[in-house]
């Protein structure tokens, strides 16, 4: 972080990708290609849940302390009985094909630089398999988009997991795909096709299912198999809570339930046996209105936070922001469009400098708080202040 610091602020060596959060999005937008910028900009509605996400965040307020010892500042954290080295997650996004050529794998790579588990989306648009690969020394984690078909499914996870995926991340929020008025101006499907991607066309079962039903294959028609997946994993048809034995019964690593919003919700999960939940409302990109992700997040620690482990994520921006969903009771915290922004505008290397200023802030803001370790993060860090207007 000093490193960093001292090169910029002292001597001008300024990072390529803006460490200013408020410019990021605007050096992406001129960076990437717009539909493709749209597509991580997006949001459901009018984007009234991002706007929520992110003054959720501006109320809370740090109340710093001074003239602690910080000799050993620490902001390791454990999670499912293992040790991470800081309590930063990257989110599962899709087709990162899409945005830079490094795509899923160039990002695997970064996160194992960095000490991040890389979550890799259903939605991807590299094979399993070479994710693992670029990742070797990485903590990986899988996101599962739920298809309706059990065999597709079966097959999903047992790739995942012969290839060293440690924590599945069953993404509930998504069912069905969202109103978003920027996907619908993209064109989606003739969009992806056009930049070359395939989404999880790679998986066999998937393949050798297509085949037989519709007598042509994937590369033959590329169109008719991104409907078909499409139709199967956001069918309009939710799985419910009975559900989740059959994942239980094929996975034996922990499972975590990404998109949970209200308190009754995470409870439901304790029960069904999950080890953990992530608050999120998919940063805003599902249901527009939906309360702010940070401002369901004391309820919902209050209530299970104890007995299993919080994740949280929608709307972090900042080292401060992680900070902030700490103190309220996050294990540890999920960012994802400013690492997306990072990886459109310089690929890996746009994607490793976000990460780096993420940690630096971080770092730099909890020990000028006077917080020692991710341990001493608590609500008395903190008091929430409205201003008006
Ligand atoms: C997402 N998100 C997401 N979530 C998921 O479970 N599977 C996925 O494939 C995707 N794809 C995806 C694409 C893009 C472009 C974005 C921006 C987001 C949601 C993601 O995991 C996370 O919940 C949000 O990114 C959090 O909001 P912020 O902090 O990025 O605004």
């Amino acid at each position: 972080q000093t490193e960093i610091y001292g090169k910029g602020a002292l001597m001008g060596i300024t990072p390529s990708v803006t460490t200013d959060p408020r410019l990021l999005e605007e050096q992406a937008r001129r960076s990437m290609g717009l539909r493709s910028f749209n597509y991580v900009a997006g949001g459901a509605g009018e984007k009234a849940t991002m706007d929520s996400n992110r003054l959720a965040f501006r109320q809370w307020k740090l109340i710093p302390r001074m003239m602690r010892n910080m000799d050993d500042q620490d902001v390791t954290v454990e999670l499912f009985g293992q040790k991470y080295d800081n309590p930063l997650i990257m989110a599962p996004v899709g087709i990162q094909g899409i945005f830079h050529e490094d795509k899923e794998t160039g990002l695997a790579e970064v996160c194992a630089e960095v000490g991040v588990p890389y979550t890799m989306s259903t939605a991807s648009t590299c094979p399993i398999e070479d994710v693992a690969a670029a990742n070797q020394d990485g903590k990986r984690w899988y996101q599962l988009y739920w298809p309706q078909d059990n065999d597709i499914t079966l097959s999903l996870l047992q790739r995942a997991k012969a290839n060293g995926f440690s924590v599945l991340v069953i993404t509930l929020d998504t069912w069905s795909l969202a109103w978003r008025p920027a996907d619908l101006d993209n064109a989606y499907i003739p969009f992806v096709k056009g930049t070359g991607c395939q989404v999880g066309f790679s998986d066999p079962v998937f393949r050798a299912k297509f085949q037989k039903e519709s007598g042509t294959t994937v590369e033959e028609d590329v169109v008719g198999a991104a409907r078909a997946w499409i139709g199967d994993v956001f069918s309009s048809r939710p799985h419910t809570w009975d559900d989740l034995a059959f994942v239980r019964q094929h996975w034996d690593g922990p499972i975590v339930l990404k998109g949970i919003q209200h308190v009754d919700d995470a409870r439901k999960a304790l029960e069904s046996g999950c080890d953990g939940i992530v608050v999120s409302n998919h940063g805003g990109r599902q249901v527009d209105g939906a309360i702010g992700s940070l401002d369901v997040l004391p309820e919902i620690v209050d209530a299970v936070g104890s007995r299993m482990t919080v994740l949280f994520d929608s709307g972090v921006r900042t080292g401060v922001d992680v900070i902030k969903a700490l103190c309220l009771g996050a294990k540890a915290v999920m960012v994802g469009r400013p690492v997306i922004y990072g990886l459109g505008i310089e690929g890996r290397h746009g994607a490793r400098q976000v990460f780096q200023g993420l940690l630096a802030d971080l770092w730099q803001s909890m020990g000028l708080s006077g917080i020692r370790s991710v341990a001493e993060c608590n609500r008395r860090q903190m008091r929430r202040v409205q201003h008006a207007g």
